[in-house]
């Protein structure tokens, strides 16, 4: 059984990592790329690197005289970075099996400090990301960027009832989205890093201005996302026995402890509604870059 976050992370990953890239994932990473704004001769460090979405598409960006360096704790996902680096002979980039909140003594990364750091869907899955996104500012050159993003507290609404409900029993649920009630509290922890100029963009899953399939055509006003899915209250059913029989539901599928959880998550899921008894959900994410002071 998973002993701690990224002991629940392998876990849960492993198990994805053949179908991860069937996903919105390879999208938004160019988004993350955009934002990036990479030069050659760049080093980047690609925290949570998985299946090397972001990692490859760095090293194209940074050329042979730069450097992208991919860690990630899943061996499953990093077997699959593995594969595309060995059928694309890609040379400058290098990964390892490691957690990402305790870089100090991996070699590689120890004694490194880096142009940019990346962290992609992975930060709502630490338990401690302030903590998280201190350690990895000290990994920053002076003048260097951070980039990583946060789901929109209206997205994955299934995922987060059920994190409610973990919450309730004390049972813990592999992500951590509630702490990021609004943009806010992300700009704050970012800040809290070091980081100055912070800028946040809700990105949305789909185009919703411009034309092409750039960040730009899929950033969103903040204070009026995109709703892009509507729920009945009644669908809390399917939903919530849908993610009972995933790995991310696991720990509250127990016998003895189901039933409860169910009659919590369908309280949780029905305060989800508005007036109308609709629950509107967002498919948008917060996309934060960040500097270092030189
Ligand atoms: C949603 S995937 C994101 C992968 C990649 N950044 C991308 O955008 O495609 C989340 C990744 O975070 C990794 N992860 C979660 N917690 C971790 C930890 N403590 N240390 C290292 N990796 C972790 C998982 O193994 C998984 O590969």
């Amino acid at each position: 059984m998973p002993r701690d976050q990224a002991a629940d992370a392998q876990h849960l990953y492993d198990d994805r990592a053949t179908k991860y890239d069937d996903s919105w994932h390879p999208r938004f990473t160019q988004h993350v790329i955009e934002l990036l704004d990479l030069k050659p001769g760049e080093h980047v460090l690609d925290l949570a690197c998985g299946t090397g979405l972001v990692t490859f598409a760095a090293a194209q960006a940074v050329g042979l005289t730069g450097s992208v360096t991919g860690v990630d704790i899943s061996s499953g996902m990093l077997a699959q970075a593995h594969l595309k680096q060995l059928s694309t002979n890609v040379e400058n980039v290098e990964f390892h099996q490691h957690s990402i909140t305790s870089l100090s003594n991996l070699a590689g990364v120890q004694g490194r400090q880096f142009d940019a750091i990346t962290c992609a869907s992975a930060l709502v899955l630490l338990s401690n990301p302030a903590l998280a996104l201190k350690h990895w500012a000290r990994f920053l050159k002076p003048g260097g960027r951070l980039v990583t993003d946060v789901t929109h507290i209206r997205s994955q609404l299934g995922h987060l009832t059920l994190e409610r409900v973990g919450r309730i029993l004390e049972i813990p649920i592999p992500s951590h989205r509630l702490r990021f009630e609004t943009p806010q509290h992300f700009q704050d922890l970012l800040q809290q890093a070091g980081l100055v100029d912070v800028d946040l963009k809700l990105v949305s899953q789909v185009q919703v201005n411009g034309h092409g399939d750039g960040v730009d055509a899929h950033v969103c006003n903040m204070n009026q996302p995109r709703i892009d899915r509507v729920y009945t209250i009644e669908d809390g059913e399917t939903i919530f026995e849908k993610l009972m029989g995933s790995r991310y539901g696991e720990a509250l599928a127990a016998d003895g402890v189901k039933d409860r959880a169910r009659q919590l998550f369908l309280a949780e899921w029905a305060k989800l509604a508005n007036d109308e008894g609709e629950i509107e959900e967002v498919d948008g994410v917060f996309v934060g870059v960040g500097w270092k002071p030189s």
